[in-house]
């Protein structure tokens, strides 16, 4: 079992030495200076844990809902858009998450169809921007019913932001003969990536075929992201608006501030996630699980609340459901492992953090995911950095244990 890894940060490297430079650095970066990115991580490795030591319990129990759907264990597959890491992309996290007992958010963005992904993970939720025109939107949302998709995931957070640091990895409007002149060097560095689409008989896809207008092709990538960043901005009346076209669950994934997400909440969303695009949105927002007691306290009790960025062990998970998350969405530690070794990667990424949650249940004294709790973890003193200017209305996490800083 030499493909097996035993932490994400494995999977990481492996999927570093695997991948051409450009879509591995379109994987791990964030916008302009990464500050939001890095701040994701961060902020998990400052909260620390107060475990007991002696009556813990055999058995943890670790499975949950979200959005009415069952989870194994407390976690789902977040969208992303750039899966040319692999060639069978969102179908083999699809049938992994399938395989693991958990929900699978399928992109915008994607590769594949719709159709293809919900039959591989029936428990999958389509993933919007507000894109288009009303008659698109509605289109993709009968789509996705016709498909069997369980739910809808609107994403608010991405400002088009250009400007990168790191320097955005080039993408070819399509893969004609001076696209593939310019991107050979990088990709017969990676040999082993090159011959996984030459088995596969196909190349990366640089469609979104879920975004295919009523009896057209599909689009471009570019045509795609064209044709989002110049639809007009959406308001609070338009999600609403969307809201109400869709019967079933509907997150509304991006929320990093306490008056959106009550304003989420008057829409009539039945979840937020707490997020800040894995730090693809603005650069020095804050981490999302530093927001995220400010969000449960102010509306915790009225609509489901997941967050994501930066989970990358079982104990973040344990960390984020311990500050009031009911359960996380998962981004680079899945696409890591499916660059590493396709479904059974992404598989090998749930496993790791599934046994690093139950471990971290097991240490802190409960039988239960549900009975994880402020009193369980340790928070510095100025860990929810965005809430301490006086006079902007954030409640002070109540019940979240503080900690004199050091030194
Ligand atoms: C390469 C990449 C592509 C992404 N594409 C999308 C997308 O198409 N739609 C979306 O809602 N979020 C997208 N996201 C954001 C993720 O859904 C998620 O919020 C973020 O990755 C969580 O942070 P993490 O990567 O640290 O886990 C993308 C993130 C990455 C890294």
């Amino acid at each position: 079992m030499t493909d097996w890894f035993e932490s994400v940060a494995e999977a990481q490297r492996r999927a570093r030495k695997r991948l051409p430079r450009s879509v591995y650095s379109a994987l791990v970066a964030g916008s302009e200076e990464g500050l939001t990115t890095r701040d994701n991580t961060d902020a998990f490795a400052e909260l620390g844990f107060a475990p007991h030591v002696a009556g813990l319990s055999d058995t943890r129990g670790l499975s949950t809902t979200l959005m009415g759907q069952p989870l194994s264990f407390p976690v789902m597959i977040s969208p992303t858009g750039v899966q040319a890491v692999h060639p069978d992309g969102e179908v083999a996290v699809a049938r992994a998450a399938a395989a693991r007992g958990v929900s699978m958010g399928l992109s915008l963005f994607a590769s594949k169809p719709i159709e293809e992904v919900v039959a591989a993970n029936p428990q999958t939720f389509f993933q919007l921007h507000w894109v288009g025109s009303r008659e698109l939107l509605l289109h993709m949302l009968y789509r996705a019913e016709e498909a069997g998709a369980v739910g809808l995931i609107l994403t608010m957070d991405w400002s088009f932001s250009e400007g990168r640091d790191w320097g955005s990895p080039v993408i070819p409007e399509r893969l004609d003969a001076r696209a593939i002149v310019r991107l050979a060097p990088e990709v017969l560095a990676r040999p082993r990536w090159l011959a996984q689409w030459a088995r596969s008989g196909t190349y990366p896809d640089l469609t979104a075929p879920n975004l295919a207008e009523p009896g057209k092709s599909a689009p471009t990538f570019f045509a795609a992201y064209q044709e989002w960043t110049s639809t007009p901005l959406p308001t609070w009346e338009d999600i609403a608006w969307l809201r109400e076209q869709w019967d079933g669950p509907f997150m509304l994934k991006g929320i990093s501030r306490v008056d959106d997400a009550l304003r989420a909440v008057d829409a009539g969303a039945t979840a937020i996630s707490v997020s800040n695009h894995g730090g693809n949105n603005l650069d020095g927002a804050p981490a999302s699980i530093r927001v995220l007691p400010t969000i449960v306290e102010a509306v915790g009790d009225q609509v489901e609340i997941a967050v994501d960025g930066g989970i990358r062990r079982g104990s973040d998970v344990a960390k984020a459901l311990a500050l009031g998350a009911r359960a996380v969405l998962i981004g680079r530690a899945y696409l890591w492992g499916l660059a590493a070794n396709g479904q059974a990667g992404v598989e090998n990424v749930l496993d790791i953090l599934r046994a690093g949650l139950d471990s971290a249940v097991l240490g802190l004294g409960h039988s239960s995911v549900h009975t994880l709790g402020p009193s369980d973890v340790v928070v510095p003193v100025d860990f929810a950095r965005a809430n301490q200017l006086p006079g902007l209305g954030y409640p002070t996490p109540i019940g979240v244990r503080y900690t004199e800083p050091r030194g």
